[in-house]
């Protein structure tokens, strides 16, 4: 099989002959993938701030169609077309049951070897075909009309996305500052309308994204630098996760008001003291999006035209052949001009 493989920070390869993904457990499902994303949660491993193990196929993005499923799963048969949320889960433990799916107890993350070398987590779907675990509780039926960009932005970006806005407390009316306007970014400038997000101020240093993100709904965009002195509001998300981001999202954030950090957190200290949070009254939330429990919202609003697709604004490169991804890698660390969300074809 064809997929590219991580190899260590700055070096992901094409691989040709890679063991073919089977059904491994009753519970499997053996998908071929249409198109993968390429994520600002690659770039960790890719630039070395995260620790992943070496030799694990790539990718946690993946829309497809269902090859082959196990003796045990009953909602999804050959031939279905299928959203591969970010990370499995199993329906039943407690972490489940609350919609944290995010952290199943027996979850994994698509891509992810952990940092003992060789990788023994879940190969990724910037491959030709991907092995599902926990296929029932984990895939989520891709509605025939869906777009293959908007697809994609559906297994991860546009339900994190909707969850980050989500969890500022937004009350229909309010106003919404997002910080940094990768995709997650943008589908937030996106979902916070959709959620009923009076204002809204996107702010990132590239003037090609804040542009995005005034397509998108964004009432006004700024640099970082000039965004200093806005006015704080109750409903921030902090999408880039550098110190200066957080830092900036922090001062954004009126006093009682809630910074939803989503972006994922990789250093050991935060950029607000305890001090400063007590004596501006400020909520700060953290965490892994659970896709397979909020997807189903983000869906509904998209069909019933609530949530314009972010995707026409957002996926700058739809169609990748999985032979160029190591140069997509390069391009993508390297923020090249015009390049936000890219879609790996196999
Ligand atoms: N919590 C989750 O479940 C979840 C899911 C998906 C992605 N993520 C994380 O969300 C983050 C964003 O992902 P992405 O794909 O949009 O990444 P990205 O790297 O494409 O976007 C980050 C953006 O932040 C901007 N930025 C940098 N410094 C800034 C500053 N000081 N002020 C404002 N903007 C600044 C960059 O210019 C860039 O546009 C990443 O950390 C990613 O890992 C989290
Ligand atoms: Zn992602
Ligand atoms: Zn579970």
């Amino acid at each position: 099989m064809r997929g590219l493989v991580f190899d260590g920070p700055g070096e992901v390869r094409l691989a040709d002959g890679l063991p073919e993904p089977r059904i491994e457990a009753p519970g499997d499902a053996l998908i071929a993938v249409e198109a993968a994303g390429l994520c600002g949660s690659d770039l960790h491993p890719y630039l070395g701030s995260e620790p992943a193990g070496v030799g694990v196929v790539t990718g946690h993005e993946a829309v497809g169609h269902v090859l082959a499923v196990g003796a045990e799963v009953v909602d999804h048969r050959p031939g279905d077309r299928v959203l591969v949320p970010f990370s499995t889960s199993c329906g039943r433990c407690t972490n489940c049951r609350r919609g944290i799916t995010a952290r199943c107890a027996d979850g994994q993350l698509f891509g992810w070897g952990p940092p003992a070398a060789p990788a023994t987590g879940l190969d990724g779907g910037q491959a030709e075909r991907l092995r599902v675990p926990l296929a029932d509780t984990t895939l989520v039926a891709a509605p025939d009309h869906l777009d293959v960009a908007t697809a994609v932005l559906c297994t991860d970006n546009l339900p994190t996305a909707w969850e980050a806005v989500a969890r500022t407390g937004l009350v229909p009316g309010g106003a919404v500052i997002v910080v940094g306007l990768g995709a997650v970014g943008l589908c937030a400038v996106a979902t916070a309308r959709a959620q009923g997000a009076d204002r809204v101020l996107a702010i990132d240093p590239v003037a090609d994204r804040r542009a995005r993100a005034r397509t998108l709904g964004a009432d006004a965009a700024l640099p970082p630098e000039l965004a200093a002195d806005a006015e704080p509001v109750d409903c921030v998300v902090e999408a880039a996760g550098t110190t200066s981001a957080q830092g900036l999202a922090v001062r954004l954030t009126a006093p009682g008001g809630r910074c939803s950090v989503i972006a994922v957190q990789t250093a050991a200290a935060f950029a607000c003291s305890p001090v400063e949070a007590y004596d501006r009254n400020l909520t700060l939330v953290f965490g892994r999006a659970s896709v397979r429990t909020t997807l189903p919202r983000v869906l509904a609003a998209l069909a019933a035209g609530q949530l314009p697709s972010p995707a026409p604004s957002c996926v700058t490169h739809p169609d990748v052949p999985l032979i160029e991804g190591p140069e997509a890698y390069r391009r993508f660390a390297a923020r090249h001009a015009g390049v936000v969300k890219m879609l790996l074809r196999p």
